[in-house]
């Protein structure tokens, strides 16, 4: 029986000052600012620790110590990075067992504190090593799937969305092989293959051969690159399996450009993909700006991907709908 997963509880990136990530995103996208009260990096390394919301996600930006052990090593030889998602599971013992059978060990266990209707309760978290597989660790934290939530994350504003993006659109990563990490995926959670038709659209372009699967609620958009001279193959040739970029949408490219200029963010790539050929052209917006991938890795630990919502049906072709999703202007 595949483990069922939670919703995203947090994604977690190791970087050299969190103070900047989180002014950054603050200032560029009016990303809040988390007061959350418990993280499990807590116990097992020296680090400074903020989170911020973007969108639908909760980010975790850890600073490690120069104290900071295995964080600050990993810091030291591979640069800013992100380093888990986390998820909530009912059963971690179980899922201990699961991932044995897999070969994948365990690379921490640590606690956590949860948000109850009477107080806060600490959990148990097991972080497992699965970046070589699925090019980000996995961060599972035992609690009831439905409900429960890290000492803090009741700050989320409901229904609407932290800052000006999107919610997550997907989380896009580099690989040298698409089987390995969606057959484990598929063999332990039960993920499928989504938004097919979108990921053949995009592998028809060019250099990258790519497919999406789900963990959760999460998009994960497998790329392997097919040339050796692109941003996705140097991060393999570097890292191994890593993450690249989270993507979200915009509500206004050339404000956004404007806003990371100012704050001295390049663009890694832009380019303007024909979504016609995927949604019908006369569900593409008139004037839609380029798409771009901005250059942040070195200060977030991942690149973004930004595009304004490139179609009227888009909710056709994602796994998550958008709908409901009104943009809010740029602040700043
Ligand atoms: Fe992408």
């Amino acid at each position: 029986m595949p483990v069922q997963l939670s919703v995203l509880s947090h994604i977690s990136a190791i970087v050299g000052d969190a103070g900047d990530a989180v002014r950054l995103l603050g200032e560029v996208f009016a990303a809040s600012g988390l007061v959350r009260a418990s993280s499990s990096f807590h116990l097992t390394s020296s680090a400074r620790i903020l989170h911020v919301g973007l969108g639908d996600v909760t980010l975790q930006f850890v600073q490690p110590e120069p104290a900071g052990g295995r964080l600050h090593r990993l810091l030291r030889e591979q640069g800013p990075q992100v380093h888990s998602l986390a998820f909530f599971v009912d059963d971690l013992e179980s899922m201990v067992i699961e991932f044995a059978q897999e070969g994948i060990a365990i690379l921490e266990r640590s606690r956590i504190a949860l948000q109850t209707a009477t107080g806060s309760v600490e959990a148990p978290v097991c972080v497992f090593a699965t970046m070589d597989r699925l090019g980000f660790n996995l961060e599972l934290i035992e609690g009831a799937i439905g409900s429960s939530k890290v000492a803090g994350d009741d700050e989320q504003p409901g229904a609407a969305l932290f800052g000006n993006l999107s919610p997550l659109l997907h989380v896009e990563l580099a690989v040298d092989d698409l089987d390995d990490p969606c057959g484990l995926l598929r063999r332990v959670f039960g993920s499928g293959k989504v938004e097919s038709r979108f990921a053949e659209f995009l592998g028809s372009l060019g250099s990258l051969d790519i497919v999406h699967v789900n963990l959760g609620d999460v998009v994960l958009q497998y790329c392997r690159p097919k040339t050796e001279d692109s941003s996705w193959a140097q991060l393999l040739a570097r890292r191994g399996r890593a993450i690249h970029n989270i993507t979200w949408l915009v509500r206004d490219m050339p404000e956004t450009v404007a806003v990371l200029t100012r704050q001295g963010v390049q663009d890694l790539r832009s380019f303007s993909l024909d979504f016609g050929k995927l949604v019908g052209s006369e569900n593409v917006p008139e004037n839609l700006a380029p798409q771009r991938i901005v250059d942040l890795m070195p200060r977030l630990g991942f690149h973004m991907e930004l595009t304004e919502a490139f179609a009227s049906n888009i909710d056709d072709f994602i796994f998550n709908p958008f709908a409901n999703w009104k943009a809010r202007p740029q602040l700043s």
